[in-house]
C-alpha cells in the first residue's frame, strides 16, 4: 500500500478515484444531444430514482432543468467508440453528433436510444442539487429496457471491456 496522501491534490484524487471501477453510459435528450457520462447512479427503488453528475460547464446540464425528460443507454464492451465521440467536446453539435450512430427516439423522452447497448432508461429530472463544480441531477425513472452482453468499464483513466454477463434467467 502506498503512504496516504493528506490534502490531496486533484490529480492524487483522480488516481484513487479511477480505482472505483464504474459502467459507461451516453445520456441523451431530444434535439437531439448526448454525452458521455460514468457518474450515473442507481439512488432508490421507492420510488425509483437515479443521479448524475454533471460538470457545471457542460451543455449537457444546460439540457436537463427541472422536468426535462431524458434517456440514459448503458453501452456494452464493443462501443468505446461511442464513449469516447460523445466525450469529445469537438464533436458536431446537435443532429449531426448523431451521424453513423443507429439510434432510435425513446416513447417517453423522444431521446436517442443508442443501439447495440446494455439498457436503456428514460427518465425526468426531479432535482438539480448544485455540489462544487458539479450539478447532481436527481430523475425518476420512467422506463427500462434490457440488451444483453459485457459491460464497457472506467477503470483508471481506460475504457475497458468487463466480463460477460449472462442473459436474464440463465445461471
Ligand atoms: C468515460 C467517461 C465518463 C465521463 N463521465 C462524465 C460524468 O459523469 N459527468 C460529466 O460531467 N462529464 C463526464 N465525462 C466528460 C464528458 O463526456 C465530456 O466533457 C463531454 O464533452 C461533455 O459534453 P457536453 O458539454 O455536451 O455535455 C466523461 C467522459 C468519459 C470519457
Amino acid at each position: 500500500m502506498m503512504p496516504a496522501v493528506t490534502r490531496p491534490s486533484p490529480y492524487a484524487y483522480r488516481q484513487v478515484a479511477g480505482r472505483f471501477a464504474t459502467g459507461v453510459t451516453v445520456l441523451t435528450v431530444a434535439g437531439p444531444h448526448g454525452c458521455t457520462v460514468s457518474s450515473f447512479t442507481s439512488v432508490s427503488l421507492e420510488p425509483l430514482l437515479v443521479s448524475v453528475c454533471l460538470n457545471v460547464d457542460s451543455s449537457s446540464l444546460r439540457e436537463l432543468p427541472d422536468g426535462r425528460r431524458f434517456a440514459v443507454t448503458i453501452l456494452a464492451a464493443h462501443q468505446r467508440a461511442l464513449a469516447r465521440h460523445f466525450a469529445d467536446p469537438r464533436r458536431a453539435q446537435g443532429p449531426a453528433q448523431f451521424d453513423g450512430w443507429a439510434w432510435r427516439p425513446g416513447a417517453y423522452s423522444a431521446a436517442p436510444l443508442l443501439a447495440g447497448a446494455l439498457g436503456w432508461l428514460e427518465c425526468r429530472v426531479v432535482r438539480r442539487i448544485p455540489a462544487g463544480d458539479h450539478v447532481i441531477v436527481l430523475a425518476e425513472v420512467h422506463t427500462v429496457r434490457c440488451g444483453t452482453g459485457a459491460p464497457l468499464v472506467h477503470f483508471d483513466g481506460d475504457l475497458v471491456a468487463g466480463a460477460a454477463v449472462a442473459p436474464p434467467g440463465e445461471g
